[in-house]
């Protein structure tokens, strides 16, 4: 494996080859094409959905319906933009009708995950719902839980700030949820910088 990132930018672009002719689970055959990510390749903060919707599955990138273009105006609000981020999603795949991912779909997938993290190395994985949450923290607790409290945690030799946050879709459903949500993604730029002096870690009892 590469030290330097330039080195680490050429192993995401093989196995970004390599992800796009998955056929690891059923999803392939119902798929369009995968959704393996998107965005910068040496970025500080990657974010984690849960899988493609329609319009991801049509175009090939993550995020890019509703819930991509609340996300988008959440982190632009507080000073981010999408192409200093990386995107993608704990299934690569659109489950059909936007079902939940299934355990097996998940165990399946998420090597390409985890390889992403090697290979990006981000400070913060801001983890957007259940499943992202509850795959990378290793924890069951639900996201009403732990939302919007780093915790620290590492994934092969790398240490990041896991940072959990709630779905944009479930802020579409709910104005109480989208308020959540912009406040958390609001103290983003402070943890990027490394001031956890207002970060409290763990779960909500
Ligand atoms: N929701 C996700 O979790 N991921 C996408 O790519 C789109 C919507």
């Amino acid at each position: 494996m590469s030290d330097t990132a330039e080195g680490r930018k050429k192993e995401l672009v093989s196995l970004t080859r390599e992800g796009l002719a998955c056929t690891r689970c059923d999803l392939a055959e119902s798929r369009t094409q995968v959704v393996f990510g998107a965005g910068d390749p040496d970025a500080d903060l990657m974010l984690v959905g849960e899988a493609p919707g329609a319009e991801e599955d049509r175009i090939g990138l993550p995020f890019i319906g509703r819930s991509g273009i609340l996300l988008n105006r959440l982190l632009e609000e507080s000073g981010i933009s999408r192409e200093e981020v990386f995107i993608t999603s704990t299934l690569k795949c659109r489950p059909p009708g936007n079902r939940d991912p299934r355990a097996a779909e998940i165990e399946s997938c998420r090597p390409w995950l985890f390889e992403q993290i090697r290979l990006i190395q981000p400070r913060v994985v801001a983890t957007l719902g259940n499943f992202a949450t509850r795959l990378l923290s290793g924890n069951p607790a639900g996201i009403t839980r732990v939302h919007g409290r780093a915790q620290v945690h590492t994934f092969g030799e790398h240490t990041v700030f896991l940072y959990p946050l709630f779905h944009p879709a479930a802020a579409l459903r709910s104005t109480g949820t989208a308020e959540m949500l912009r406040q958390d993604i609001e103290a983003l730029p402070a943890l990027l910088a490394g001031d956890l002096s207002g970060a409290q870690m763990g779960e909500r009892t």
